[in-house]
């Protein structure tokens, strides 16, 4: 790619390499890494595609990872969730527009959103369900809890430059073990792809996601079995908890936790209109 000299002319060259290594949105991606290697708006990219580009080795190096699949996420190190700015590194899953989803399920479960409601998030990752809950109520407290520790930094960074590092506390720990309730709130998006799907997921999830944070065993459904009984064990008796789940997993999801006395309440569905958390209680 080199010998481009202009924002235009960068543009044009990076989306070419990209479309041809089959990436569906090879221009967006491009104008993104473009603006990131600039350090400039996205905006700007379009409003003056006349400007010189000095060096474009750092552009050049990321568009020839993004050809490898890399995400865009990791070039970018950062993901839009609930319209807040979160960091990704590839310690942590990409956080999915699909898990607003549940953070809009458990809004609208709560009956008093000024309530000192206390919150816990299994399998935080970046930390940006509990923080999207946390930033919508303001007198809540939460927890976040993950298995891998350098996930949890980028939480903790999360939380603070979100301003919420005062009402959230990230700790390590395998799912609910040694953890005593009771919590007003639960939330999980536990890793659920069945273990031997992950293989012939999109290059972008199989090769850079961390594994931990998609292999759900052989059915997908280990962490639900695991989380289950200590949900009903750590929910409040007025409380309520929201879990999410992969494509048409809701039935078992529902069976396991039922057979846990946790009180199916209902379904919520994302915006392509599939079925994607469950809401339970205890009564
Ligand atoms: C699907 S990711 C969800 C991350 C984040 N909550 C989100 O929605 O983007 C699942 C998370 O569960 C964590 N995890 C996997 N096994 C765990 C365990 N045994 N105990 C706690 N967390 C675990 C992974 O490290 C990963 O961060």
């Amino acid at each position: 790619m080199s010998g481009v000299g202009s924002i235009g002319a960068c543009l044009e060259e990076g989306a070419r390499c990209l479309a041809a290594a089959g990436i569906p949105d090879a221009r967006r991606d491009a104008r993104l890494i473009l603006a990131h290697a600039l350090g400039i708006e996205p905006v700007t990219i379009l409003g003056y595609p006349e400007r010189p580009v000095e060096d474009a080795s750092r552009y050049e190096g990321l568009i020839a990872r993004r050809a490898a699949r890399e995400p865009l996420s990791h070039l970018t190190g950062r993901r839009e969730f609930w319209s807040l700015d979160f960091e990704v590194t590839p310690a942590t899953l990409d956080p999915r527009a699909d898990s607003e989803t549940l953070v809009e399920a458990a809004l609208a479960a709560i009956q008093d959103s000024d309530a000192p409601l206390s919150i816990v998030d299994f399998g935080t990752g970046t930390g940006c369900l509990l923080l999207a809950l946390l930033s919508e109520l303001p007198n809540a407290k939460g927890l976040g809890i993950d298995i891998a520790e350098e996930t949890l930094a980028v939480a903790r960074r999360n939380a603070a430059r979100l301003g919420l590092a005062e009402r959230a506390l990230f700790a390590i720990g395998d799912w609910c073990d040694s953890l005593a309730g009771p919590f007003d709130l639960i939330v999980s998006n536990p890793p659920y792809i069945p273990a031997g799907e992950i293989a012939g997921l999109q290059p972008e999830v199989a090769k850079f996601e961390p594994r931990r944070a998609l292999d759900g065993g052989a059915d997908g459904l280990d962490a639900y079995r695991r989380l289950g009984p200590d949900i009903y064990r750590i929910l409040d008796p007025g409380g309520v908890a929201v879990l999410e789940f992969g494509l048409g997993q809701g039935p078992a999801v529902a069976r396991l936790m039922s057979a846990e006395r946790l009180i199916p309440q209902g379904f919520s569905t994302d915006i392509a209109g599939h079925e994607r958390c469950l809401i339970l209680a205890k009564r």
